[in-house]
């Protein structure tokens, strides 16, 4: 029987620290090691109470079993290469921090949201679309302040369910290691979940009209998604009736959904850093897929050192601040073998300003000859905080941006590759505007989130049929 991909990985690395030299055979061509980030500045690392309970908690992470394997990740990397050449789109979405107490609903209605999206898109948009979750490890948060102050009292900002806990008291707000361990363990499960919705059935393009869900179903863009979905099953009884069914073409019973989150915590992603004896390179077997986060981006420091070196496809958040010269070194440093799918750069500008910022770093980097996937991140940009006192975002200003992001392209001649969003499943109301004109009034009903506000699954629905627009006049 032939090896499964990535059957050659090593399933523990050997304890952090007394790591052997990788063997480098591709484009790392200065020593780097799983640990050579820690000769860097790390920005935005908790600080952990007791190092000595850091240091168990991660050697205990080095022991357990890879959660993704690198022949995903390989297969992953060369969808986004399609993606780099136009010839598919990339829809990455999911949660802005996941809690440890998500259900399995939860997950499921997430999944289907994003299912919904990538239907809409590959349906009405005419392409294909390569899916991934910020799903199953996106627990850990950067945040713009250490501190948090209510009434007086001073404590640790809340940095994820990988670090502490949501709740205002001292106890709840301390960094704890053992999170390390629960995040590992809830990253597991959820993918165990994913993995079997999206191979046992629930993913079956004959299910494309039952994933309308009632809340999603009742307004426009529901009505527009059953319509669809009523055009797919009269071409899948068609088809059928041509003898290509599920059990002759897998493609329409299974969907291949990938999974990623920031890379932010260095010490728990160097744990589950593995060597593939296969190909004797490194993976980062924490997701599929790792982004650096704006605040984490600088060319020299330890996020940068440390993603340089694992062979996963990676991305790296792009905001308004950053130069042509800035983006062209991140290139070179990220991506020095120039392999289309190894890098996506995520830019996320504000719909005010992508017109303006976008297109001299489209145009760097097309000269510079560096083949990213460009994605449009319309979330990170338009945030603002309403009279009532909470954050959100108005659906105007994220499609804004994402019309922005398609403008620029067209006017440099490079390709809008897929779009970077932060959503839920749940009907909840914490971003404005959509078919239903949520109003800064009703943000409070339903207003869940334990970050930044979240597209509903209506809103969701909504923007991949506005997306799908904007991709099929893509020239
Ligand atoms: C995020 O993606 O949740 C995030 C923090 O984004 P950025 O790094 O772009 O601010
Ligand atoms: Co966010």
């Amino acid at each position: 029987m032939p090896a499964p991909p990535g059957a050659g990985i090593v399933a523990s690395g050997p304890a952090v620290g007394e790591r052997a030299p990788a063997v480098h055979t591709w484009g790392v061509r200065d020593s780097w090691t799983p640990s050579s980030w820690r000769s860097r500045e790390a920005r935005h690392q908790p600080e952990w109470p007791d190092p000595g309970a850091l240091e168990q908690a991660l050697k205990a992470l080095a022991q357990l079993p890879p959660l993704v394997f690198a022949g995903e990740a390989r297969a992953l990397t060369r969808h986004l290469g399609a993606v780099a050449r136009g010839e598919a789109f990339l829809l990455q979405a999911g949660d802005c921090a996941e809690s440890f107490d998500s259900s399995a609903d939860s997950i499921r209605d997430k999944l289907r949201v994003i299912l919904q999206m990538a239907v809409v898109l590959t349906y009405s948009g005419g392409m294909p679309v390569v899916k991934v979750g910020r799903i199953a490890g996106q627990f850990a948060k950067p945040r713009s302040r250490p501190t948090e102050v209510r009434d007086d009292v001073e404590l640790p900002s809340f940095l994820g369910h990988i670090v502490n806990d949501i709740g205002f008291t001292e106890a709840e707000r301390a960094p704890d290691p053992d999170r390390l361990l629960t995040a590992y363990h809830r990253a597991a499960s959820t993918l165990n979940l994913l993995r079997a919705f999206t191979r046992g059935g629930f993913a079956d393009l004959s299910q494309v009209s039952s994933w309308n869900r009632e809340f999603v179903a009742s307004s426009p863009a529901g009505q527009r998604y059953a319509q669809m979905a009523g055009e797919i099953d009269r071409a899948l009884r068609f088809m059928t009736a041509c003898g290509v069914t599920s059990d002759t073409t897998p493609q329409l019973h299974e969907v291949e959904f990938f999974t990623s989150h920031e890379a932010l915590l260095l010490g728990y992603e160097e744990a589950l850093t593995r060597l593939d004896s296969l190909t004797g390179e490194w993976y980062d077997c924490s997701a599929h897929m790792l982004w650096i986060g704006e605040r984490t981006r600088q060319v020299d420091g330890a996020h940068v050192e440390f993603l340089r070196g694992v062979r996963n496809p990676i991305g790296c958040k792009v905001g308004p601040t950053a130069t042509a010269d800035e983006v062209l070194e991140l290139c070179e440093r990220l991506n020095p073998d120039r392999e289309p799918g190894r890098l996506t750069l995520i830019t996320r500008m504000g719909a005010e300003r992508v017109r303006e910022l976008l297109p001299p770093l489209l145009a760097a980097v097309r000269d510079a000859g560096h083949p990213v996937v460009w994605a449009c991140d319309p979330m990170h940009g338009n945030t603002f905080t309403s009279e009532s006192g909470l954050k959100t975002r108005h659906f105007d200003d994220v499609l804004d941006e994402i019309a922005g992001f398609f403008a620029a392209h067209a006017a440099e001649g490079t390709i809008p590759g897929g779009v970077h969003v932060e959503l839920t499943g749940d009907a909840v109301t914490e971003c404005l505007g959509g078919s239903d004109a949520l109003a800064p009034t009703d943000l409070e009903s339903r207003y869940e989130t334990m970050c930044d506000p979240r597209l509903n699954a209506r809103q969701s629905v909504d923007l991949a049929f506005r997306v799908a627009e904007l991709l099929r006049s893509r020239t």
